[in-house]
């Protein structure tokens, strides 16, 4: 009985990417920083010219957030939603952003500021792999680096062109390098046929010439004096391996947000997932800038001494595209004597794509293969859990491992039960008992995921929605209850059906129950999942206001004024009543 709460999570969480479960992780997370939501609403009124450079220039240092969604042409639709289906964010958004973004909050511990750091720190290498990027998202990537790391620091960045092949992708960054005149210090090389994430890591690492590298994916923004922690670790001890805390980059939005204090485990699906920390680990203000050991990383960012990568066996190179490479050097680093800390004190933003938007050649599931291979190599007698829970993989090849497994003895690596017992031992197994279960349970402050943990919702207005010069409002055509249902225009009558509640983090929930969400391209009511964006509704007025959606960066619309007409989001600026509101106060 006791396993099938955990089988539950266990079925949540493998069917989520390590980044979509961290997004989970923050909605719980009170303590965000919404960067622009204290400043005055004027919306929709936008009339600048994104693509005129003198306006995009005052834009970046003058325009609210939200703003940056505006959609104005049909064109506008056409690059956020091809960039959904490209890049897995708002590309419209990330164009209008361009290519460096001055603010951004200050997402760590106020203790943290008050460290001196050692001027003479090593060298970094960064290595930057990428694969169809959106070039501005690329270019903010590099920007970011070169701008918030202090010059003496930062020996060269390695950028890895994984073989792309959209738009003249190659050309159009060697030509961003040369424009901004960093030919000296970004070195971009291309692989020879696409290699994936992992071996084009390699590729990157083969090339590098400093003390210590530096892995980042190709959608962050570093943040303040990211650098320095990191090196500060790594020189100090060339066996840790040091991850920065992944701040949250809205891929709707681009909001940047704090990420809480967490650190990385898995599951017996050999999914990476995020845990909460030791009971009593955050206690006084020290705590929080206190490195976190952590028994697995995400991946995708962290700093390492080249010659120590290369000792313990840098990554597998019989492992394909991507997935699984974490927990590989994770287990290997710690059962070959090393280990893996998480900084506080060091941020980085990431953008937390919706989907991934590639496949890998002939649709292989990488992520199955590379699971194998691990599994096989590392994982003793506890492969039998990965194995038994996936019976679907039995027929997989997973190629040679012969090498991989010569590494492990020639490193005279301890077992998996030493790293289970001494670096993960609240890990649940299969096999436990309830008692087992319990004593496990209280080493963690409490389960990292509660679903049950609500932010208890904080309304400030309820209100019909109106259809100005009409008597019809906003109603639910499937009833109020069900999720999904599509909105139409019925006559208004204040009752489940058409009463809206506003909160304090500007969603509108009809009858406290479903919110208004524009994720689906139309508007309908869906599960309230506090992650704001497709929820988050901008006003100006209570009477003849638009409302204005910050992810879709369109407005709630109706084509035709009659009972029955299906709402749809359309371009705010399309003059008309048929876009106007009003919003009529119940008390
Ligand atoms: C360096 O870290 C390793 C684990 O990675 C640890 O065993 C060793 O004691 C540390 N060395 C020093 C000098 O702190
Ligand atoms: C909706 O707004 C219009 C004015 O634009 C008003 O005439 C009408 O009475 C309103 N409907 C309701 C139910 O208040
Ligand atoms: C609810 O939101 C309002 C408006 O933002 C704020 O003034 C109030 O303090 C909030 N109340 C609670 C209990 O958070
Ligand atoms: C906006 O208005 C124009 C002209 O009235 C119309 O053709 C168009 O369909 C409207 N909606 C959108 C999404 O452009």
């Amino acid at each position: 009985m006791h396993n099938y709460k955990f089988f539950i999570f266990g079925c949540i969480f493998t069917s989520l990417t390590w980044s979509i479960s961290l997004f989970m992780y923050w909605k719980l997370n009170s303590k965000h920083i919404d960067l622009y939501s204290q400043k005055q609403i004027l919306y929709p009124r936008s009339t600048y010219d994104y693509t005129n450079k003198q306006e995009l220039k005052y834009l970046k240092s003058h325009i609210r957030l939200e703003e940056l969604g505006v959609i104005k042409t049909d064109n506008d639709i056409y690059i956020r939603d091809k960039g959904y289906k490209d890049h897995g964010f708002n590309a419209l958004i990330s164009l209008r952003l361009g290519d460096y973004r001055e603010h951004l909050p200050d997402t760590r511990h106020k203790l943290c500021s008050y460290l001196k750091y050692d001027q003479n720190l090593p060298e970094a290498s960064i290595i930057i792999c990428f694969y169809n990027e959106h070039p501005q998202a690329l270019f903010r990537t590099i920007q970011s680096v070169i701008r918030r790391t202090p010059y003496n620091l930062l020996h060269e960045v390695i950028l890895i062109d994984d073989y792309s092949d959209h738009n003249n992708l190659h050309e159009t960054v060697n030509s961003y390098i040369v424009s901004q005149n960093l030919q000296n210090i970004i070195h971009l090389k291309k692989t020879n046929k696409r290699e994936g994430l992992i071996r084009a890591r390699l590729f990157g690492a083969k090339l590098a010439t400093s003390q210590i590298l530096i892995f980042l994916d190709s959608h962050v923004e570093v943040n303040i004096d990211w650098i320095q922690p990191l090196l500060t670790r790594v020189r100090d001890n060339r066996t840790q391996i040091i991850a920065p805390i992944i701040d949250i980059i809205q891929p709707d939005t681009f909001d940047y947000k704090s990420s809480p204090l967490v650190r990385g485990g898995f599951n017996w699906g050999l999914h990476f997932k995020w845990d909460s920390l030791p009971k009593g680990s955050l206690i006084t203000d020290e705590d929080f800038i206190k490195p976190i050991k952590t028994p697995t990383i995400a991946g995708g960012l962290f700093a390492v001494d080249r010659e120590y990568f290369s000792e313990i066996g840098e990554y597998d190179p019989g492992m394909n595209i991507w997935g699984g490479e974490n927990l590989e050097l994770s287990f290997r680093v710690w059962m070959c004597g090393g280990s893996l800390f998480i900084e506080p004190c060091s941020r980085v933003g990431h953008v937390f794509r919706k989907h991934r938007p590639y496949s890998a050649p002939n649709n292989e599931d990488t992520m199955a293969r590379n699971s194998l291979r691990l599994a096989h190599v590392w994982l003793d007698d506890f492969k039998k859990f990965f194995i038994s829970k996936r019976l679907d993989l039995i027929n997989i090849k997973y190629g040679d491992i012969t090498e991989r497994k010569e590494l492990r003895k020639k490193l005279g690596c301890k077992n998996f039960e030493w790293y289970l017992e001494n670096v993960y031992p609240e890990i649940l197994l299969p096999t436990d008992n309830i008692e087992n279960v319990n004593k496990k349970l209280k080493i963690v402050d409490r389960p990292a995921f509660q679903p049950w943990n609500k932010r208890i919702r904080n309304y400030t207005a309820k209100f019909l929605i109106n259809l100005s010069n009409s008597k019809l409002c906003v109603h639910p055509l499937n009833g109020y209850q069900t999720k999904n249902s599509k909105l139409v225009l019925r006559p208004c009558i204040q009752n489940m059906e058409q009463i809206w509640y506003k909160t304090d983090k500007e969603e509108l929930v009809l009858a406290k129950l479903l919110c208004l969400d524009s994720s689906s391209g139309k508007p309908v009511i869906s599960k309230c999942n506090e992650i704001g964006s497709t929820q988050r509704w901008k006003y100006s007025d209570n009477t003849e206001t638009a409302l204005y959606n910050l992810a879709a960066g369109t407005c709630l619309s109706v084509n035709i004024k009659k009972v029955n007409a299906e709402i749809v989001m359309d371009i705010c600026t399309n003059e008309s009543s048929l876009n106007k509101w009003n919003l009529i106060e119940i008390f």
